[in-house]
């Protein structure tokens, strides 16, 4: 049993004067994206203005959507499409009408539409490629790296070199590498507790001479600067938001949000009795950051 017939929509259907007038119109649209892409890309060369990266991003997105629109709602054949099926094959003059449609209709058509959507689609790639220069300079491993050193001494945020008897048990101060009493990265709290109370994670042993422990200063949760000591706790707060780190145990963090504990720095004596790091810490300082294992 042969199906029913169904009314067909397609472009062997729409008259020529009007399909051409949709290409036109895709066309024009894919046009308007592609200059909207160029004047997008000169824009951010020239220094970038926020309201009118805006306004051509929408003219570029616009015109690329108006043309994917006009394109697929009046060019392409809508369904759906039911066709009695007769004898296959196609007989000379068929062969010779679908050649010339392909020839004169549908070939050129796409050719034009292809075409401007490829000039719209390269200046918006080429124009979205122009942010990746914002991004600034590689950091390198400096995310990984303080200027601790081996032997660089501890100083005070005079820049006085700080003996080890300089902090009492209980005490705390803060102490930067020699010579960058600036540095963000190598802020450093230096604290004395009583002897044996410490609980050395393992291959640390070495690392806090006579009670003598340092930790980064920057809070693991979001970077604020951890100063706050309890003492009779051993604990250090972070006054951003309350995270304590226990000092006796490798400076775990036991309350608030950060959930790494702070660095620790090797520490050793030198002969004249300032405190001096073994190495530099051994692992990264601060937050957690995208590729950080
Ligand atoms: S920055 Fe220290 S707890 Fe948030």
């Amino acid at each position: 049993m042969s199906a029913p017939a169904v009314a067909q929509r397609g472009p062997d259907q729409t008259p020529p004067g009007r399909e051409r007038r949709f290409e036109l119109l895709a066309a024009s649209g894919f046009g308007l994206g592609f200059l909207g892409g160029v004047g997008l890309a000169i824009c951010y060369a020239l220094g970038g203005q926020p309201q009118a990266e805006g306004v051509l991003l929408a003219l570029t997105l616009g015109g690329l959507g108006f043309g994917f629109v006009i394109w697929g709602h009046d060019l392409l054949p809508q369904g759906p499409i039911v066709q009695q099926r007769g004898a296959l094959g196609s007989s000379e003059a068929e062969r010779h009408a679908f050649e010339e449609d392909l020839e004169r209709g549908h070939v050129e058509r796409r050719t034009l539409l292809r075409r401007t959507l490829g000039l719209a689609l390269t200046a918006l790639g080429v124009a979205v490629a122009f942010p990746v220069r914002s991004l600034g300079p590689s950091p390198g491993d400096s995310l990984r790296r303080t200027l601790w050193r081996k032997g660089t001494r501890a100083v005070n945020g005079s820049g006085t070199p700080v003996r080890a008897n300089d902090v009492p048990v209980g005490g705390l101060v803060t102490v930067f590498p020699e010579g960058d009493v600036e540095s963000g990265s190598g802020q450093t709290v230096l604290i004395r507790v009583e002897e044996g109370l410490l609980r050395p994670r393992p291959g640390r042993d070495s690392w806090a001479p006579g009670g003598l422990v340092a930790y980064n200063k920057v809070c693991t949760h979001a970077g604020c600067p951890v100063g706050l000591y309890q003492a009779e706790s051993h604990q250090l707060l972070c006054p951003c938001h309350q995270s304590a780190f226990d000092v006796l145990d490798g400076a775990r963090p036991t309350a608030g949000p950060a959930t790494r504990s702070l660095p620790q720095l090797p520490l050793a004596i030198d002969p004249d009795g300032f405190v001096v790091a073994q190495r530099d810490y051994t692992e990264p300082i601060g937050p957690a950051f995208w590729n950080r294992r």
